[in-house]
């Protein structure tokens, strides 16, 4: 039974800490003392992240992480394509400059005892009578909720009691928040909670802080194909032979499903982190896996079937009906250019189009109250019984 569970946002499984349990002296004052030193570590680049392949034992070669920028020299196309998507916008600083027509507006939260005020060097969330606590950085890309989290130092990030809105321009209570008695001005999220976060909404964190740099903020080029030094440096001198970059095109399903799968949860996330195995529509990966396409078409059925890694989801159905039909179609024949990936069996009430309305109807899932958040199930099947959905 689908239920009306409680908003879970990503169910990430963090570390989050009552905020009331701290002596709120003690918040305000780890909030101010750390954060010079998160604004230092910010501008101190260089080392982190690094990610080890070694070719040979006797002369490891490390690839670090460089930013999208340094690609585009060279893929000029997919960093187009790429700038602007949800992805890229994954994780923002709080400034208007990134936040563009999805920053709040300042001043006092009408209904709520809390303000969102505007500060020399940005914005801060707080209670409408004291101070507000500078916020950094910004989870969401605004296509449906956005969460508002101050890094603190090295050891934890504080979260918004309230996250926004942008398509309603409305405040709400941040999911996991709501037991909180209302005037609690957040939640500490402690180091290890914080790196999950940061893990799928960014390509990587320095070492010594919880603020990402800036040009490796969201998901980026390197979040799907790892850091690019090494990649960049043997392109320069045209050695194909020290790229270590693969073609993720030629992957099987199962292996490139299980890339997109180590933010959008595979199966076996939701198997050993316990996560509700109802949510086949928030946990993308998972419901792929469940599906007999998945299971039935020998390694075939990726999320490049149906996604442009590069770009977001078009907002009409007729590119994923396509790729209904290259299986699903008479003769495998397809609409589109693309292929036909195999034959497999033709659909008795409709063989040409409404697919995605039917076998992958899209599920409410509230952010809160008539939030109109709905995530498209990646479980592909037939819904017999509508009030007893799997
Ligand atoms: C100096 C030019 C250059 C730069 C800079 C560069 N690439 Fe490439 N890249 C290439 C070339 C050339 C190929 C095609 C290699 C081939 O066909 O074997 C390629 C191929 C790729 C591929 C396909 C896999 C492969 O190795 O064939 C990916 C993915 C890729 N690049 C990503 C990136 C990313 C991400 C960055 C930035 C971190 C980047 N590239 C920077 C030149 C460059
Ligand atoms: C590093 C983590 C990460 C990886 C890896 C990743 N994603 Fe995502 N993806 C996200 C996050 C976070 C969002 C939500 C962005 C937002 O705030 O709207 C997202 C959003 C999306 C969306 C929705 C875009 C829209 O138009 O709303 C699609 C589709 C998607 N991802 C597909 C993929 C596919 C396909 C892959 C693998 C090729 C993949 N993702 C790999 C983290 C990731
Ligand atoms: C396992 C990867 C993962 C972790 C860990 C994670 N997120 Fe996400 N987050 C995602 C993906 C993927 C989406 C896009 C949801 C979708 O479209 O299916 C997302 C969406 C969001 C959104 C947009 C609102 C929404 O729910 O659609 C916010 C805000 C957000 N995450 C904040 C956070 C915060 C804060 C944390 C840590 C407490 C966190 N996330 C941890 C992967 C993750
Ligand atoms: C969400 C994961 C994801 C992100 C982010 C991403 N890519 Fe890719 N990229 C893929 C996948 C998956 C493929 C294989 C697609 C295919 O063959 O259809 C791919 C293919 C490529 C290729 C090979 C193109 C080809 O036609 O063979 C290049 C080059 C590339 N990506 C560069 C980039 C650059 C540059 C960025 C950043 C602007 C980027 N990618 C961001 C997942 C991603
Ligand atoms: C890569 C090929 C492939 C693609 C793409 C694909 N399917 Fe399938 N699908 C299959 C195979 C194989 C089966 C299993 C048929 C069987 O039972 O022998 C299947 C089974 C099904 C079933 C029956 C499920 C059940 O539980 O009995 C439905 C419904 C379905 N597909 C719908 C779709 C829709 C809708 C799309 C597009 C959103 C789609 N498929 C895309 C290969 C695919
Ligand atoms: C058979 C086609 C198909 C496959 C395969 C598929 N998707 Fe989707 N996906 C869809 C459809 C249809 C939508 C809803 C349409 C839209 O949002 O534009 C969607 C939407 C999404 C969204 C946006 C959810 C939101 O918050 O609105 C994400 C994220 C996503 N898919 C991730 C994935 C990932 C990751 C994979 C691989 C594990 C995957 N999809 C495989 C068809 C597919
Ligand atoms: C109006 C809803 C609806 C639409 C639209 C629809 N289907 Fe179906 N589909 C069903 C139902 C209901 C069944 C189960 C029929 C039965 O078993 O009597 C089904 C069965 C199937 C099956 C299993 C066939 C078998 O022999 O086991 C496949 C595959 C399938 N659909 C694919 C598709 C594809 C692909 C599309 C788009 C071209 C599509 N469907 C459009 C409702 C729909």
């Amino acid at each position: 039974m689908l239920s009306k569970t409680k908003p879970t946002k990503c169910t990430a499984k963090v570390n989050a800490m009552k905020l009331r349990s701290l002596p709120l002296s003690g918040y305000f004052a780890l909030l101010f003392c750390v954060l010079p030193g998160a604004i230092l570590l910010l501008t101190a680049c260089g080392k982190q992240g690094a990610e080890s392949i070694s070719p040979t034992p006797a002369k490891p070669i490390v690839s670090t992480f460089v930013g999208d920028a340094d690609c585009k020299e060279c893929h000029k196309k997919e960093i187009e394509a790429h700038q602007n998507t949800r992805h890229a916008h994954a994780l923002r600083l709080v400034n208007d400059e990134s936040m563009k027509g999805d920053m709040p507006a300042a001043g006092d939260l009408t209904g709520t005892p809390f303000q969102w005020e505007k500060l020399p060097n940005g914005y801060g969330f707080g209670l409408a009578n004291e101070a507000s606590r500078p916020m950094h950085l910004a989870f969401g890309s605004g296509k449906s909720g956005i969460a508002f989290l101050a890094a603190m130092g090295n050891e934890a990030m504080a979260e918004a009691h309230l996250s926004y809105y942008p398509p309603l321009r409305k405040w709400f209570v941040t999911p996991g928040q709501a037991s909180l008695p209302p005037n609690t001005p957040g939640n500490l999220i402690k180091r290890e909670g914080a790196l999950q976060c940061l893990g799928c909404h960014t390509s990587t964190v320095p070492e010594n802080t919880l603020l990402p740099e800036e040009k490796l903020l969201g998901v980026r080029c390197e979040s799907c194909h790892g850091a690019g030094s090494i990649h960049i440096d043997a392109m320069r001198r045209k050695d194909k032979a020290a790229d270590n970059y693969e073609k993720m095109g030629t992957w099987g399903a199962g292996k490139l499903n299980d890339a997109c799968g180590r933010c959008h949860r595979t199966a076996k996330d939701v198997e050993t982190k316990s996560l509700d195995g109802t949510l086949t529509d928030k946990f993308q990966g998972f419901g792929i896996s469940q599906s007999k396409c998945f299971q039935k078409s020998g390694d075939k059925l990726s999320c490049i079937v149906c996604h442009d890694p590069h770009t977001d989801t078009p907002q009409k159905s007729s590119p994923y009906i396509a790729a209904c039909l290259r299986c699903h179609s008479v003769g495998g024949s397809s609409s589109t250019a693309k292929p036909a990936l195999m034959q497999s069996k033709i659909c008795p009430v409709n063989a040409k189009d409404d697919c995605i309305k039917c076998h992958m109807p899209l599920r409410s899932r509230p952010l809160f109250e008539g939030s109109p958040r709905r995530i498209a199930d990646h479980f592909i099947h037939i819904e017999r019984n509508k009030d007893k959905p799997q």
